[in-house]
């Protein structure tokens, strides 16, 4: 791909690199992969993992005017507001330009003009400038790793990595397999033996979690009477003469070929049985993605466990703990990973609960509740996500507000699907109702966020639910 040796080419032509990426599982891997092609090619570089790319940490860029920035799993939202930095970005969230803009001042006179555009270089590539879906089509990581294979071909064994972020930013969810550009990366992974796939229960936790646990955590699909019910969880199994436990608990992986057909057998009839439809029961099975080089039975071994190890990391301001794991440490960092991750998941029942306890406000068109300072703000977007898939078909999409530790108030908004496809852009919806209220937000079509000022969130539902309105009354229009 042209754009990506050009990038490349730029970084082979610096010398002294700061890498920027983002926080999430995404993110990690897509620095973790900047890092070691910089690593390989003897680079001078820092790299640093922030929640969000904003006017201040771009400004500091500009006044430490480093030879190049290199921003990952980020940066195209914030386009705007690049003027005077020399970077490239590899990212997949929905550009707020398609070049840099120049700020007014910067356009009185014709010096100045010509200074601030000469010192702004910056390439950019991104799944959207050729009209790609960014939240499924490739991730932060795999545009990350486009440009690694350019650098240096031993970064083929980086692909894996592009995988986890993938699987972090849950690309495969869609179509219940990755897709589009991500096939290619794949393809790459499994042909050089960094990745094995093929398809199985999509269940969260095939190689860790005892098979009733597994179930009973269920939220895609959520399996009616079982999932949040560990007895059920657990007759449902005995019933099938299916022993739990051998010498330990046993694991789906530890399961027979039989076992595991008649369990998914069993549970389709059981979703199909409640009413719940074939939709669901086909959610059941989908591609599953195996590190084959990570050690069975270990939370690196699938793709969305080691997702979610990194997400436990980095959601807690210790993004750099899970880049060490992305590097390859199995001593001490990784030690601190797991102990992130049982916190992570309790954090996440618990904000479950929470939800459930305080109840979803429904409107006509969407639902929200406000966490306050109960959920963490880096977490919230993922509680809205379960919530979400737990529900059903008939599915409005998920407003989630929770206080941010700079005083404002942090959106996460998840989509479903069906309004997605009918033409709802909450990436959109998000960057311009956050403005009408003096914040900022963006992402994806699918799921987006924002940062509004507090007191505000009241008129800020009122106004995301208009917008959407009219999204979807537009695509009606356009349907009829
Ligand atoms: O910032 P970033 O792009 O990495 O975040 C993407 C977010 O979108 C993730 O939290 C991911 O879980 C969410 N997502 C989702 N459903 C999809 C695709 C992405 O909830 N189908
Ligand atoms: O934090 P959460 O997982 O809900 O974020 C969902 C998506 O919205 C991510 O892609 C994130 O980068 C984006 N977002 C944004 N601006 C914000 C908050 C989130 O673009 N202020
Ligand atoms: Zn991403």
């Amino acid at each position: 791909m042209k754009i990506a040796r050009e990038i490349a080419l730029k970084i082979k032509n610096a010398e002294d690199i700061v890498v920027i990426s983002h926080i999430d599982a995404d993110g990690i891997t897509a620095g973790s992969i900047a890092a070691r092609s910089l690593e390989r090619l003897g680079k001078n570089f820092r790299i640093e993992f922030v929640k969000q790319l904003d006017a201040r940490i771009i400004g500091n860029l500009k006044d430490e005017n480093p030879q190049l920035v290199w921003f990952t799993d980020l940066g195209s939202g914030m386009l705007h507001e690049m003027y005077g930095l020399n970077a490239v970005i590899t990212d997949h969230h929905v550009p707020s330009a398609s070049q840099v803009v120049l700020p007014r001042e910067k356009r009185k006179n014709l010096s100045t003009f010509f200074d601030a555009l000469n010192k702004t270089e910056i390439l950019q590539l991104n799944p959207h400038l050729f009209n790609k879906d960014g939240a499924v089509d490739i991730s932060g990581s795999g545009t990350t790793y486009l440009v690694a294979r350019e650098l240096d071909r031993r970064n083929v064994d980086l692909s894996a990595l592009a995988i986890v972020g993938a699987i972090g930013d849950m690309q495969d969810t869609e179509y219940l397999k990755l897709v589009g550009t991500n096939r290619i990366l794949l393809r790459e992974a499994k042909e050089n033996g960094y990745i094995d796939y093929f398809m199985d229960a999509r269940f969260f936790g095939r190689e860790t979690r005892p098979v009733y646990k597994m179930l009973q955590y269920s939220t895609d699909p959520i399996l009616p009477t079982i999932t949040g019910d560990e007895k059920a969880a657990m007759r449902f199994l005995r019933e099938l003469g299916i022993p739990l436990k051998r010498e330990s608990w046993r694991r789906w992986i530890d399961l027979t070929i039989e076992e595991r057909k008649l369990i998914l057998s069993e549970l389709v009839k059981l979703i199909l049985r409640m009413g719940y439809g074939h939709e669901l029961a086909s959610r059941l099975i989908g591609e599953v993605y195996i590190l084959s080089h990570e050690e069975r039975g270990t939370p690196l071994r699938d793709a969305k466990e080691f997702a979610t190890l990194l997400n436990a990391c980095g959601r807690y301001r210790q993004a750099f703990i899970g880049y060490q794991v992305c590097l390859g440490d199995r001593d001490e960092y990784y030690k601190r990973a797991l102990s992130m991750l049982s916190r992570h998941r309790r954090n996440l029942v618990e904000g479950i609960n929470f939800v459930k306890e305080i109840g979803l406000i429904k409107r006509e068109y969407l639902q929200y509740f406000h966490a306050g300072s109960n959920i963490n703000e880096n977490i919230v977007g993922i509680v809205a996500s379960m919530i979400l898939s737990e529900e059903g078909k008939e599915q409005l999409p998920i407003i989630a507000f929770a206080n941010s530790e700079d005083g404002n108030i942090k959106v996460s908004v998840r989509s479903p699907r069906v309004l997605v496809n009918q033409g709802v852009d909450f990436s959109i919806i998000m960057k311009e109702a956050s403005a009408m209220v003096g914040g900022y937000g963006g992402g994806h079509n699918i799921a987006a966020g924002a940062s509004i000022p507090p007191g505000k969130e009241e008129e800020f539902i009122d106004i995301v639910e208009k917008m959407l309105q009219k999204q979807l009354e537009g695509a009606n229009s356009r349907i009829s």
